[in-house]
């Protein structure tokens, strides 16, 4: 498909995929590519997250398909950029009750985690992913968007590091919450993680022919930067 033209419409703005396992980096890069091209970070896992939590608030089973599409259906999922401290924040908002506190717990990321392996979960999350998008000017961050949300992706990024690392980085993120946990426990969970991401049926993670794998592992966050901000060239920006 043409640069300038997407489904008809007349197009504003690149989308930037940007897929991975767990703890690659994604969403800190993802923040830094929207705020240099001021353009919309949609963290499509918040959105599984978030569905997670709201299913474990209401005693939904993990594995009951046709309620947790229900109670998506019948939800409002938002998620606002907002600018903080020089740095972008993400907000999600579910019926406008805003649930960004909740969504980062181990728990939370495990249950995220088994109910996006349901087919008919992914597939309405999906719809639902291609409307915020709208006209573009996103960088968008997931596990299919290259491969399975928008294939037509402007630019694709697959950002990985070893499970060793992503796990560090993980472990450091959940204790400076104060959260109580141990760094095994941390490994093993991405680990199952990773698993459930790549063997799913629909829409596994998996590295598209065209995505452009960097290997974030013992690399500077500002080198990503420069290299992906290379890679996606010189074009107007954002007002
Ligand atoms: O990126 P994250 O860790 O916040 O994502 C939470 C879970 O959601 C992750 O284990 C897999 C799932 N996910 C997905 O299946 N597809 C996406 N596009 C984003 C996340």
């Amino acid at each position: 498909m043409c640069c300038s033209e997407r489904k008809g419409k007349l197009k504003k703005g690149l989308i930037i995929a940007i897929d991975g396992p767990s703890a690659a980096g994604k969403s800190t890069l993802g923040k830094l590519l929207a705020r240099e091209y001021n353009y919309t970070y949609i963290d499509t896992g918040a959105m599984y997250r978030a569905l997670a939590w709201k299913a474990m608030q209401l005693h939904i089973s993990e594995d009951d398909e046709n309620s947790l599409v229900n109670l998506l259906r019948q939800s409002d999922i938002a998620l606002k950029n907002v600018q903080k401290d020089g740095e972008l924040e993400i907000i999600i908002l579910w019926n406008g009750e805003d649930l960004t506190p909740f969504i980062r717990t181990p728990e939370v990321s495990m249950a995220a985690s088994k109910i996006s392996a349901l087919p008919q979960v992914r597939i309405t999350m999906v719809e639902l992913q291609r409307i915020i998008v709208g006209q573009g000017a996103v960088v968008m961050d997931g596990r299919d968007i290259g491969s399975f949300v928008f294939p037509n992706a402007d630019k694709k990024f697959f950002l990985d590091a070893s499970v060793e690392e992503r796990s560090r980085r993980r472990f450091k993120e959940l204790k400076e919450k104060g959260m109580q946990v141990e760094y095994n426990e941390v490994l093993d969970d991405l680990k199952k993680r990773d698993k459930n991401d790549t063997t799913r049926s629909l829409a596994p993670l998996i590295k598209t022919d065209d995505a452009i794998v960097i290997d974030s592992t013992n690399k500077e966050i500002n080198d990503i930067l420069s290299s992906m901000k290379t890679e996606i060239g010189g074009f107007n920006k954002k007002k």
